[in-house]
């Protein structure tokens, strides 16, 4: 039985940071300093987790780093008057709220209330049209990074397979516009697919984003393929907590040609390419040069 090759998502990730804050350096040199802010409303435990790494992350790279953090009880309007601040302040180049949000916000508004061009999270309707017709757009963080690693460990992706598996408006459906967008024969098969399995085994790329732990078996790959796990799932095992993806990584990776572990894999990809797009933005608002390999 062969074994995959393991896709070191943590170290590629520590190589984007690096481009970005050397990036981040020369663009300081010229008095501009990349600024992003996030906006986290209420207390969701694993929201906070998230927003403090981003806020370090940042501040790591030399960017600046604005955090606001309102009670669970915010109203829609004070919300929107934050987002419109932060459109019309000329040191904030990203702006990302965290979701979920509380259920009495329509995230929809809020999300299409930021200005496109700082719209790091590329979930703005606008910048989903722009990523579906081939435009310039924000690119989703989660997809973009999941990109960057199929490039660089397949080179050229044209006419390649690709099968993604679940169809979120944050991963799947942006992921299968990239990989379009790159030549692949895409497919975006989920949870009521028919023979899923049989689907997966057509795909010389499977990007597995279901949200179903350990779902995609070692028997659903075909020998040699590329699986990229965007899955991060807690489940207990053996009286533990355990972090698994949404691929069997066990069975799997004997029959890939290549794997994301999780942890280790595609989730450092995220934040990383957050810093990736709030530079990008930055760049765009000055009329600069984009940071080349950090786009789609
Ligand atoms: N919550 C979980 N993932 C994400 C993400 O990528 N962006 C935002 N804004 N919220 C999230």
């Amino acid at each position: 039985m062969s074994t995959a090759t393991i896709i070191d998502g943590k170290a590629f990730a520590a190589k984007v940071r690096e481009q970005v804050a050397a990036h981040v350096a020369k663009l300081k040199e010229q008095g501009i300093t990349p600024g992003l802010a996030v906006v986290l409303v209420g207390e969701d435990p694993a929201s906070k987790v998230y927003v403090r790494n981003k806020g370090e992350q940042t501040k790591a790279s030399g960017m600046a780093s604005f955090e606001h953090k309102l009670p669970a009880e915010t109203s829609e309007e004070d919300l929107l008057a934050l987002i419109a601040k932060l459109n019309s302040d000329p040191s904030v180049h990203g702006i990302l709220v965290q979701l979920p949000l509380p259920k009495h916000l329509n995230s929809d508004l809020v999300i299409n209330s930021i200005d496109p061009a700082k719209d790091v999270d590329g979930f703005h309707i606008s910048n989903v049209g722009l990523l579906g017709t081939g435009q310039k757009a924000m690119v989703p963080c989660t997809p973009l990074g999941c990109l960057m690693l199929l490039r660089d460990h397949l080179g050229s992706l044209s006419g390649l397979n690709a099968v993604v598996v679940g169809r979120s408006n944050i991963v799947g459906k942006p992921m299968a516009q990239l990989l379009l967008a790159d030549s692949c024969t895409v497919t975006i098969a989920h949870s009521r697919t028919k023979d899923l399995p049989e689907v997966c085994r057509r795909a010389d790329i499977v990007v597995a984003a279901v949200g179903r732990p350990e779902m995609v078996e070692g028997d659903w790959i075909k020998p040699g393929a590329t699986v990229i796990d965007v899955g991060i799932n807690r489940i207990e095992r053996d009286g533990k907590t355990k972090l698994v993806g949404d691929v069997h990584f066990e069975s799997a990776s004997k029959v890939a040609g290549a794997i994301t572990p999780v942890p280790g894999g595609v989730g450092p990809m995220t934040i990383a390419c957050l810093l990736a797009n709030t530079l990008t933005a930055c760049c765009r608002a000055n009329g600069l040069a984009e940071p080349e390999g950090l786009t789609a």
